[in-house]
């Protein structure tokens, strides 16, 4: 039995996401997550909130709240919807956790013990009003491109020119409105990750199977401009973890946090130590060479924005330790999900976000819809004609047909339980050969993590089914050959099984439901077609399922397209 330990990339806390986040890591997570469980193998599936840094801060305190209270509370939300989702997470943990908080500490600590941190004193903007230093996000004022007066200090929104703080005009800070700022200096900690260059860039080069997007994105770090800059891992901020512990070897960070993207990746262990604290599991075995981890393959999923992190960042910290911590073995990254001739847009609300879409429609539904137009080798389109082509095609006319048609056939001339009679011939070979070609192929595409092609190999096997039926006709056979079409019919029945087992990771719950109408929880994955075919005998009941899915009317796509053009509400 393999061991695959997987991650997605988690979550920023402030907000519900889109389906353009939930297409770049969770769900093709989910996907390989149960791919592999379905083959027999362990797997362990982390994710978690990202809650810590300035977006935190600056939600809650939009909304009102404490901080850590906001962060509790939208961590429920969050995980309600992804259990909406099906997504199967071993543990959606928070990187707020103590967990986190003493692992990111130790790799702190470590890392300065290695030589790998120096102290930078810098001048940055100060609220006299506040008492705080103003990360950049906390700055507003006229952007100097533009003239738009409420430009941010990292990036105007009207005009997108990068900014510094101190280019701005009229600077005030976003939490009081003062303008009584300065420029104040600053110690922070810097990883020295220019130290760690040529080891980055031995590892990086010897992942010659990773997607060229990940590779890509990596070595343009690596070797862009002056090369790979050192990087500061301290924020003045309160809301994070506290930089300053007992022990540290170093003075004179009171008051400041470890930066949000130096404990998120650490928080993929830091989860998994809350899985262990929970369940009494061994975490250690999944992330400690030292302690059985050597045999786990680990695979992170994520969008192509959190590459650079994925594979410098991380990395650094993990070879920077020293300590026999599991390097990730593969990183497959995803381009980005547009929407209807546009950006998905959080800010305005534009798209559909993950509650909006478990409203309207079952998640099995955008389960196949996003993985089979996953953006792996471009940027894709959401578009609503799109979506109600493909479920009303694959899902509805397809599979559900599929499975309605032989239901119901079988009821009506043999009753709800396998018919006895006949034998299989050339058709039910060619069907029998086909599907034993397409299944290695599924296979070897899930492995591959190409998630669209498994996808289009998945419709291909059902599509067979459905021509098989099709050119079989049992309901003509049947005037004069019962025989024969009770044979078919036994087929056609294992069919709907092994496509639910085949199509569980894409979507659970019409598997489960196809299991169930079947009445069998054997979930065997199939070797030979032939006999996974033969699994229920003649005589094993079944009962005709509900419709497994419904066809998306012409105006109630109308309908979702004028709802979601842009302002949430
Ligand atoms: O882009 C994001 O949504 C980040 N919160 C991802 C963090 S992934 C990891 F580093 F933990
Ligand atoms: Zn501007």
């Amino acid at each position: 039995m393999a061991r695959h330990l997987i991650t997605s990339a988690i979550p920023y806390i402030n907000g519900i996401k889109h389906l353009g986040n939930l297409v770049g890591s969770q769900l093709p997570a989910d996907l390989f997550a149960r791919y592999q469980r379905a083959r027999g193998n362990e797997v362990m599936f982390i994710c978690a909130t990202d809650e810590h840094g300035t977006p935190a801060e600056l939600a809650a305190a939009k909304a009102g709240k404490d901080v850590a209270d906001y962060c509790a509370e939208m961590h429920d939300v969050q995980a309600e919807i992804a259990r909406g989702f099906r997504l199967s997470f071993d543990h959606f943990g928070r990187s707020s956790s103590a967990q986190n908080r003493a692992l990111t500490q130790h790799f702190a600590k470590v890392l300065a013990e290695q030589g790998l941190i120096r102290e930078v004193t810098e001048k940055q903007m100060y609220s006299v009003t506040d008492g705080r230093f103003l990360p950049d996000r906390y700055i507003e004022g006229t952007c100097p491109n533009c003239g738009f007066d409420s430009a941010r200090g990292d990036q105007c929104d009207n005009c997108t020119k990068q900014l510094d703080p101190v280019d701005l005009i009229n600077p005030r800070s976003v939490i009081s409105g003062s303008t009584d700022l300065e420029l104040r200096e600053t110690k922070h900690l810097f990883l020295r990750q220019s130290a760690m260059r040529d080891k980055l860039q031995a590892w990086i080069d010897s992942k010659t199977d990773w997607p060229v997007l990940t590779t890509s994105i990596a070595k343009k770090w690596l070797n862009d401009g002056d090369g790979l800059q050192d990087r500061g891992i301290t924020r003045d901020l309160s809301w994070g973890v506290p930089a300053q512990f007992d022990g540290a070897p170093w003075q004179g960070m009171d008051g400041k946090v470890f930066y949000v993207w130096f404990d998120a990746p650490i928080e993929y262990i830091g989860a998994t130590q809350e899985w262990a604290d929970k369940t009494g599991g061994d975490w250690a075995r999944w992330w400690r060479t030292d302690k059985g981890a050597d045999d786990v393959t680990y695979t992170q999923f994520m969008g192509k924005d959190n590459v650079p992190f994925h594979t410098i960042g991380f990395p650094a910290t993990i070879l920077g330790s020293n300590e026999p911590w599991k390097l990730v073995d593969y990183i497959k990254s995803f381009n980005y999900l547009n929407y209807d001739g546009g950006q998905f847009s959080t800010s305005r609300g534009r798209g559909v976000f993950m509650d909006q879409a478990l409203e309207i429609l079952p998640a099995d539904y955008w389960r196949w819809w996003l993985l089979s137009h996953a953006p792996e080798s471009a940027d894709a389109e959401f578009t609503w004609e799109n979506f109600q082509t493909s479920v009303n095609k694959d899902l509805a006319d397809v599979l559900g047909n599929f499975v309605s048609r032989i239901t119901k056939f079988c009821r009506s001339k043999f009753g709800e339980a396998l018919p006895a009679g006949g034998e299989w011939g050339a058709r039910e070979e060619a069907l029998i050969d086909e599907l034993n070609t397409r299944i290695r192929a599924y296979e070897t595409f899930m492995e591959e993590k190409e998630v669209r092609k498994a996808a289009a190999e998945l419709r291909a096997i059902w599509v067979a089914g459905n021509e098989y039926l099709q050119a079989a006709a049992p309901w003509t056979v049947f005037k004069t050959d019962p025989d024969q079409a009770a044979a078919q019919t036994r087929l056609a029945l294992n069919l709907v099984r092994l496509y639910a087992v085949l199509s569980a990771p894409f979507i659970p719950d019409a598997a489960q439901a196809m299991l169930a109408g079947m009445q069998t929880e054997d979930r065997s994955w199939p070797g030979d077609a032939k006999t996974a075919l033969q699994l229920l005998p003649v005589g094993h009941t079944f009962t005709t399922p509900e419709v497994l899915f419904r066809k998306i009317a012409d105006e109630e796509r109308e309908d979702w397209q004028q709802r979601f053009a842009g302002t949430r509400g």
